[in-house]
């Protein structure tokens, strides 16, 4: 099987990894790809909001398979490009990324189909929102979403009155996320642990895949401004056999019926964003793709054929039964350039990845990479992601902590607590 993988970052790296290594795969392509990906893969240029271009890829390539790791593509509806010239690919119709590209759809999705979720309001005008925050139905810290995609940054936590009406302004008058803004979901904060949870879908049928979670904040102990995930782990410790039961009952089985229903039935990777409170799971948001840094510490965990489950999926034949998973956790720290998230100084040289790749259990997943007078050079703002496997989670962060104090560039920050949590359960 030839297989196209459509992105440049860390989760591109660890699928491209994970499947240049299976039996039935006789070559790994990766759309644009990066330095990283390029040991395993041949790297094709191309702009991920293409969905055209990509099309004119595989025909070009003969791919029997492809699959997109960003939701930029999904959204522009790649799928059903590729479901049009008869090419196989692994993602949802851009009807169904609606999941992801619209919270407002996903909210009234969720209402329509009693998945548990935080109470909300939709408003479609800066007026509505001003009256619904002086109605006072919420009470705060109140959460106020942009409704399109802004890249993990439209979602703001506000704390009273008068930064929640900052807000509407920002994101509805000034227009900060551009037409993301046009409309403002309102909703209530929900209380507990957060946690994400992964399957793979082909319309009603679906293979659980794992738990894992994500430290979303720049700095330790969850603090300073959200980024697109500094690092995670891998399964998590709070996602017990009952509340994976129910998560998979009250909220996956609804979403795909709900979706098949609808007439989008949903095909690829759902990403079930979590928040474990006291009175059960209720979905925080959804993706309809995989995480990133999450895949990064799940995809290495799995102990069966990917591009059997991708092609599986591709062709409507998932078996019905939760993919197989080694045992050992895994942890991985994302070393990010300074000022991200913010901004991104880039060009700066990176060393010592080889040495951190020689580490047993160790494995490191680029990024945010390019080759510049054949040295290696930061390109993004997450360059890295560093996995450490291990017997338990404790030996799973020394392993990445010892990997990464082998790297080094200009500025690179990163997060020292990753996995805390895990020891904390
Ligand atoms: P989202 O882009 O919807 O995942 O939101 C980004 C982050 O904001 C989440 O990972 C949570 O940490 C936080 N968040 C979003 N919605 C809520 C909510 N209803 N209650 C508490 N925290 C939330
Ligand atoms: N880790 C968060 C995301 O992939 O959106």
């Amino acid at each position: 099987m030839k297989i196209l993988i459509v992105g440049s970052g860390a989760r591109e790296h660890a699928m491209v990894w994970k499947l240049a290594g299976e039996r039935n795969v006789s070559e790994v392509l990766c759309a644009p790809g990066n330095p990283g990906i390029a040991a395993h893969a041949r790297c094709v240029p191309a702009e991920a909001d293409s969905p055209a271009a990509l099309l004119a890829i595989a025909a070009r390539e003969a791919v029997d398979l492809t699959v997109v790791g960003p939701e930029l593509p999904l959204s522009l509806g790649i799928v059903d490009l590729f479901a049009a010239a008869g090419r196989p690919i692994v993602g949802p119709s851009k009807a169904a990324a609606a999941l992801e590209s619209s919270k407002a759809f996903a909210k009234a999705f969720m209402e329509r189909h009693r998945i548990p979720t935080a109470r909300f309001r939709v408003c479609d005008s800066a007026d509505a929102a001003y009256l619904a925050i002086a109605a006072g139905d919420f009470a705060y810290p109140l959460v106020l979403k942009a409704d399109g995609l802004a890249a993990g940054k439209g979602v703001v936590i506000a704390s009273d009155r008068a930064s929640a009406e900052d807000t509407v302004r920002m994101t509805m008058v000034d227009r900060r996320f551009g037409a993301a803004g046009e409309r403002l979901v309102l909703e209530e904060c929900l209380v507990g642990e957060e946690a994400s949870y992964f399957v793979l879908a082909d319309a009603t049928a679906c293979v659980p895949l794992s738990s894992a979670q994500d430290h979303k904040r720049i700095f330790d102990d969850d603090r300073g401004a959200n980024t697109g995930g500094m690092g995670a782990f891998a399964p998590s410790p709070r996602m017990t056999p009952d509340v994976e039961r129910r998560v998979l009952d009250e909220i996956v089985r609804p979403v795909l019926d709900g979706m098949e229903r609808e007439g989008h039935p949903f095909r690829g990777f759902l990403y079930v964003g979590l928040m474990l409170t006291a009175s059960g799971p209720k979905v925080v948001e959804f993706n309809v793709r995989f995480g990133d840094p999450e895949a990064q510490v799940v995809l290495p965990r799995l102990d069966e054929d990917l591009s059997w489950l991708l092609g599986s999926a591709a062709t409507g034949v998932l078996p019905s039964r939760p993919a197989r998973f080694r045992a050992e956790p895994h942890v991985g720290i994302v070393l990010a350039a300074p000022g991200y998230p913010e901004s991104a100084r880039t060009g700066t040289v990176i060393t010592g990845i080889e040495a951190a790749s020689r580490l047993p259990g160790a494995f490191v997943f680029h990024a945010a990479t390019s080759r510049r007078d054949g040295q290696l050079v930061t390109a993004g703002g997450r360059v890295l992601t560093v996995v450490g496997r291990g017997a338990g989670y404790r030996e799973a962060i020394d392993v990445a902590y010892r990997a990464a104090s082998h790297i080094r560039f200009e500025g690179m920050q990163f997060r020292t607590d990753i996995g805390r949590k895990a020891l904390a359960s």
